[in-house]
């Protein structure tokens, strides 16, 4: 009795050696089963996906014909892809953090309208600036002071205003916006990690990043519930728009960013649920609206 527990014993320990060795190679299904790996942007987002998605975005009447592409936007996402962003989660999230993030794209870089070749969606990335900017937009900063000569007016994919806001992108991309902001605009990778990292980044300190709410990391306070803010894609759109959209019941530009959110979502994959509370209709607002006029 005792030598046959004793060769159980040996069993499992084997057995434990075997899975740990096998976890350490890191090639092994019992590791694999124990820790999901989660899909790069890449895998998730295919250049045919993206084609689907912004299949006018190269055609004579847009704005940046020829800009962007699927590959800036995937070395955008690879290059900062330690913030999380779509690669967070397990697949439906994934999925949903893309969906979400590109529909916002959308609805700032749209030319489409409701009786566009391929229906309203299908317009995005057809901006690259601001066109005809009314002014330079330039607040003194001491963090970040403008310089001579240089506009802040919107660019990129998730447009930046403003050189307190062209100021902590450069810092985090170390690259120089605050004398040469046309990169945003002249660089497609630049457009789209300019865009990730606003995504990434919260408007006001103690308030959640549209990327925090997307991956389930943002838990609402007793005050946001009673403001009826919760978890969902209109929760982004309160972080995003604030008092222009939100809080007032329907809104014609909420509609549309959710409308591009299902739109995307259904390209991406029909069979993934775009989740709760997708407006923010009734949310009481985070911020006033954005002082982009
Ligand atoms: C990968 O996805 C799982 C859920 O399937 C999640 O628990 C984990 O945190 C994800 N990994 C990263 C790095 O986000
Ligand atoms: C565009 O920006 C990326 C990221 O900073 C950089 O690696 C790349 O060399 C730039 N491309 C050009 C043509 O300047
Ligand atoms: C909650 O909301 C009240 C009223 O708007 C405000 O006075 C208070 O500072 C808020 N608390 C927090 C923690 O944000």
């Amino acid at each position: 009795m005792a030598a046959s527990s004793c060769i159980a014993l040996l069993g499992v320990l084997v057995v434990l050696g075997f899975a740990g060795l096998a976890a350490a190679k890191g090639g092994d299904n019992v590791a694999l089963a124990a820790k999901p790996k989660n899909k790069t942007v890449a895998e998730i987002f295919t250049s045919d996906l993206f084609d689907l998605m912004f299949n006018h975005r190269n055609e004579p009447q847009t704005h940046a014909q020829g800009f962007y592409d699927h590959y800036s936007f995937i070395t955008a996402a690879k290059t900062m892809e330690k913030e999380g962003f779509g690669v967070t989660g397990g697949e439906t999230v994934q999925k949903r953090e893309i969906a979400a993030f590109l529909a916002h794209v959308a609805h700032e870089t749209t030319c489409g309208y409701s009786a566009a070749k391929g229906g309203p969606y299908a317009w995005g990335l057809c901006y690259k600036e601001e066109l005809s900017p009314p002014k330079i937009y330039c607040e003194d900063s001491f963090l970040y002071p403008c310089s001579k000569g240089v506009s802040y007016h919107g660019r990129g994919a998730l447009p930046l205003y403003w050189n307190y806001n062209y100021g902590p992108a450069a810092k985090y991309l170390k690259l120089d916006l605050m004398n040469h902001p046309e990169m945003v605009s002249e660089n497609a990778t630049v457009a789209f990690q300019a865009a990730i990292f606003k995504w990434i980044t919260p408007v006001k300190p103690k308030q959640p990043s549209p990327h925090e709410v997307m991956v389930n990391k943002w838990k609402p306070s007793r005050n946001d519930t009673l403001s009826f803010r919760s978890p969902g894609f209109g929760m982004t759109i309160n972080i995003m728009a604030g008092d222009d959209e939100c809080g007032h019941g329907s809104d014609p530009k909420m509609e549309d960013r959710i409308a591009h959110y299902n739109y995307f979502l259904n390209i991406i994959d029909k069979d993934v649920d775009p989740g709760l509370n997708l407006d923010c209709g009734s949310q009481g607002v985070l911020n006033p609206p954005n002082p982009v006029q």
